[in-house]
């Protein structure tokens, strides 16, 4: 697929940038997307330099810089729209959205959660998990609306909690997982399988989904 059959894609980030390293790679290989930048709220994170180490633009602004969320918002639409892009990824970026921002944005920005959406929005998802005495836990991967964690959910993966787990093996485990659908869910909205309708209502295929995909190891989904 030429560069001209791909989703211009722009990732924003706040940390080490696992996530956006499973973008990366399937950018690399067959994902049909091209990365146009990576843009954090602090800087010297991790994730940036694994998006320099790709070559990719790289952009930093600075949320302790501005001197409220709206000016803040308003700033980082002018920057991603300097690129274009058909998808915003959010990756691990640790922010509290504007309304204006969804919105801008609305039916094409993504966000990844590790939880089983609609249980544990917010942080601390893996120690909640623990706490409530889940055996199941897992991650989301959703359309962003203006209801924090709360968008139209398009892929869901489960693992286990195993006895003995704390939150970071339970955190890795997930992790994995997230690795797997975050990319899954990109190259569907960039084949245009994937849709949001202006009733919230996600289409994949041309089907409603009545519930998230539930992606399964080992089980090819295409
Ligand atoms: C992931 O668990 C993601 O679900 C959450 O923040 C974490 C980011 O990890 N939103 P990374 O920066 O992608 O490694």
């Amino acid at each position: 697929m030429s560069d001209n059959h791909k989703l211009p894609l722009v990732a924003l980030i706040s940390g080490g940038g696992t996530n956006l390293q499973a973008i990366i790679d399937g950018a690399v290989g067959d994902l049909p997307v091209e990365i146009r930048a990576v843009i954090s709220n602090r800087p010297d994170v991790l994730g940036l330099t694994r998006a320099e180490n790709a070559g990719i633009p790289t952009r930093v602004l600075n949320h302790k810089t501005f001197p409220d969320r709206e000016s803040y918002d308003q700033a980082l639409i002018e920057l991603i729209d300097e690129y274009q892009p058909g998808l915003v990824v959010l990756a691990g970026f640790m922010r509290i959205l504007t309304p204006g921002f969804v919105r801008h944005y609305a039916g094409r920005m993504f966000n990844i959660h590790p939880s089983l959406l609609p249980k544990f929005r917010g942080l601390h998802t893996h120690q909640q998990a623990l706490d409530e005495g889940e055996t199941l836990h897992g991650a989301s991967v959703h359309f962003v609306t203006e209801e924090l964690d709360g968008g139209p959910l398009i892929v869901q993966a489960q693992v286990p909690v195993r006895d003995g787990d704390d939150a970071g093996t339970l955190a890795n485990r997930v992790l994995q997982r997230e690795h797997l659908i975050y990319p899954l869910a990109i190259r569907w909205f960039a084949q245009q399988r994937l849709h949001l309708a202006g009733n919230g209502q996600v289409y994949l295929d041309n089907q409603p989904l009545q519930q998230p995909v539930l992606f399964t190891p080992g089980q090819e989904i295409v």
